[in-house]
């Protein structure tokens, strides 16, 4: 169900992602223990945030009999997430939907400026008719996941949705002014932004957690 304050917005309650969310939040979680959290937690997003792709009827023989299944309709969607932490999401994801495409979107935020400086950018092609799912454990200011969304949509990327742990509302009201027609789907909703640009309560540094890079 939308978020009542912003209509762009999904929190995905299932009490499986809010219970490893919490663990996910602590800062006693192991390096590997968060990464394997983040992959859990983006394959359960992922069911969720696919509940709505349209099917098309396809035919099977069983043991016993002809029978008429369904598969998933269009082009195979792409995950893309932005790099570095972004990576973490995918393999949870792939799990789930082994023929995802793979793109990747290089961005990092300036410490001081907090603004999103871009170095990579490598998508699958036919963008117009494939589903984009934007990958990120972060919104924050949301000025990376706002640039990378412009950037795919650049290369004619049509149908995107961003998938992200941990929004603030700042970010999720950035994604609303600049890609209105973008959904955007988190675990958890926090309070506010520090004067460093950091989600409280949050969980940190999600790059660093996850790489083990402090
Ligand atoms: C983090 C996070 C997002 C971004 C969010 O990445 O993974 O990409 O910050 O902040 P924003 O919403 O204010 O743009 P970071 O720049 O630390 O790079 P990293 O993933 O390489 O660590
Ligand atoms: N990026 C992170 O990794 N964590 C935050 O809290 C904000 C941006």
């Amino acid at each position: 169900m939308p978020h009542p304050d912003f209509p762009n917005l999904t929190v995905l309650d299932h009490p499986l992602i809010q219970h490893k969310l919490t663990i996910l939040r602590s800062r006693d979680t192991t390096t590997k223990k968060f990464r394997e959290l983040v992959n859990e937690i983006a394959m359960l997003m992922a069911y969720e945030v696919t509940k709505d792709l349209p099917l098309e009827p396809a035919e099977v023989d069983t043991p016993l009999e002809h029978t008429t299944g369904s598969r998933i309709s269009g082009k195979k969607l792409a995950l893309v997430p932005i790099l570095r932490a972004g990576l973490g999401m995918v393999d949870g994801i792939l799990d789930l939907i082994p023929s995802a495409r793979v793109g990747h979107v290089g961005l990092y935020r300036d410490h001081e400026s907090l603004e999103p400086v871009s170095y990579y950018l490598k998508a699958p092609p036919a963008q117009a008719e494939r589903d984009f799912f934007i990958l990120d454990p972060m919104l924050a200011t949301g000025g990376s996941a706002s640039a990378a969304t412009s950037q795919l949509k650049q290369l004619g990327a049509a149908r995107c949705r961003l998938l992200c742990l941990v929004a603030a509302p700042e970010g999720v009201q950035r994604m609303l002014d600049d890609h209105p027609d973008v959904p955007v789907f988190v675990a958890g909703l926090d309070r506010e932004l520090n004067d460093k640009g950091y989600i409280l309560p949050g969980l940190g540094d999600a790059g660093d957690r996850i790489f083990g890079t402090k």
